[in-house]
């Protein structure tokens, strides 16, 4: 099979979520026929729910090259096939996509490559940081002859303690790009290119390769502390070696813009004209018009507790954010992580336009013992939705494997559970 170029839309004819499950039903990939089970659920007015659900590989890296222009790193982000799996689908061109746990923007960016309109929300300020500049990608040239403006010499007081990442040449490049960036901030005249600078550079800050301005440390979505760090550089004799902050953004430019040619531009510029981007709570988007969205694509923060403050301390320092602001959704429980839910879904009900779909992607938390999907589909049924089918994505799925019981940890986190809902 020839894989398929990142810019190329397969030409599918928009479904139904009903002629969807048919699809899925026969759907092979490799010669390998989707296996078929049920996702039984009790919703919360004591019906009894049977959700038709589907295991097979449905989308994997060798159906479809990914676009360059995802390459930055997020915690607990999807791959850009699996939204694309759906928004191919279930959608036209012109048709409106939603993601309101976005991240780093995989949904938003795919619909706006496909022609679709994006909306994305997500109560991390730093995700509308990395997703607006990837919408409106500069020319390299621009971003050099941009780069080449910042004193980066310039000599400004340096916060001491992020020395145990940096080497001082370093830091003192870092400490003045972010002045010069935090001032055109200020002055409202930070545009296009300066924000791509920062998306770039917020990639970069830390990581455990020479294309970050650290000394090795933990993968860039991970932050660690300055306490923790010292122990690192103690454990493996380092000390931070010199980087050049320019030539590693030019560097990392470079590589996110390989696959931007006319046809990724014009699209983006299209779908750049009616894109809405929200820092907010998912469970309340006001400024997104009732019965306006034609397709929800998301992955909701899962039963993990995650330390915001710890993990994006340096993020956030560097784009003058303050952490202690921001409140993610942390389930302390199953019970409450499902009302949360069934808030959201709430939100989404009204949002999405009759006949429209959410495809709501979670994992295996607690090592397999639970299934959030058992969840999610009282949750969407509460809210007024109808769960149409259940599609877990198995890429290492072999026709042995016992797929319903415990035997299913085996495919770890190579496996996505799609509980797919409609708004009849
Ligand atoms: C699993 S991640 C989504 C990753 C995304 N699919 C991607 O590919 O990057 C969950 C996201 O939910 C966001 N989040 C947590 N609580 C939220 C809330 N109450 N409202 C909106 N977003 C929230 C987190 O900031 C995080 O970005």
């Amino acid at each position: 099979m020839t894989p398929l170029a990142a810019t190329t839309t397969i030409n599918i004819v928009s479904m139904t979520t009903d002629q969807l499950l048919h699809h899925v039903r026969a759907f092979r990939w490799d010669d390998k026929a989707t296996a078929e089970g049920i996702t039984a659920a009790a919703a919360d007015d004591g019906r009894h729910v049977e959700v038709p659900t589907f295991i097979n590989e449905f989308w994997t890296s060798r159906q479809r090259a990914a676009h360059s222009l995802h390459e930055v790193s997020y915690r607990a982000c999807f791959k850009p096939q699996l939204p694309r799996f759906f928004i191919d689908r279930l959608t036209e061109p012109g048709d409106v996509v939603y993601d309101p746990f976005s991240g780093r923007g995989t949904t938003p960016l795919e619909a706006a490559l496909a022609g679709r309109s994006a909306v994305a929300c997500d109560i991390n300020p730093l995700t509308a940081v990395l997703l607006a500049p990837r919408l409106a990608p500069p020319r390299l040239e621009e971003v050099r002859l941009r780069l080449a403006t910042v004193d980066v010499g310039r000599r400004i007081d340096l916060p001491e303690d992020h020395l145990v990442f940096y080497h001082r040449d370093t830091l003192q490049e870092i400490c003045a790009l972010r002045e010069y960036l935090l001032q055109q901030e200020r002055d409202g005249t930070l545009d296009d290119v300066d924000r791509w600078i920062r998306m770039v550079a917020v990639n970069r800050l830390t990581g455990h390769s020479p294309g970050f301005f650290s000394v090795y440390t933990l993968p860039p979505n991970q932050a660690t502390s300055v306490q923790a760090q010292r122990k690192i550089n103690a454990a493996r004799s380092q000390t931070p070696p010199r980087r050049d902050v320019v030539a590693l953004i030019l560097r990392k430019t470079k590589a996110l813009l390989k696959h931007c040619d006319a046809p990724t531009r014009t699209a983006l510029a299209a779908s750049r004209r009616v894109a809405q981007l929200m820092t907010r709570p998912a469970d309340s988007t006001p400024d997104i018009l009732s019965a306006s969205v034609d397709l929800v694509v998301t992955s909701p923060p899962f039963l993990n507790v995650v330390n915001y403050k710890i993990d994006n301390w340096m993020r956030c320092w560097f784009c003058g954010i303050d952490p202690g602001t921001v409140h993610l959704t942390n389930g302390a429980g199953l019970a409450d992580w499902q009302r949360d839910m069934t808030r959201v879904f709430r939100e989404l009900h009204r949002v999405l336009k009759p006949g429209g779909s959410v495809a709501f992607e979670v994992g295996e938390v607690r090592g397999g013992s639970i299934k959030l999907e058992d969840a999610v589909v009282p949750a969407g049924i509460d809210a007024g939705l109808e769960a149409v089918l259940v599609l877990i994505n198995a890429q290492v799925f072999t026709k042995t494997a016992n797929i319903w019981g415990v035997d299913n940890n085996t495919l770890g986190t190579n496996s996505n559970r799609i509980v797919v809902f409609t708004k009849r």
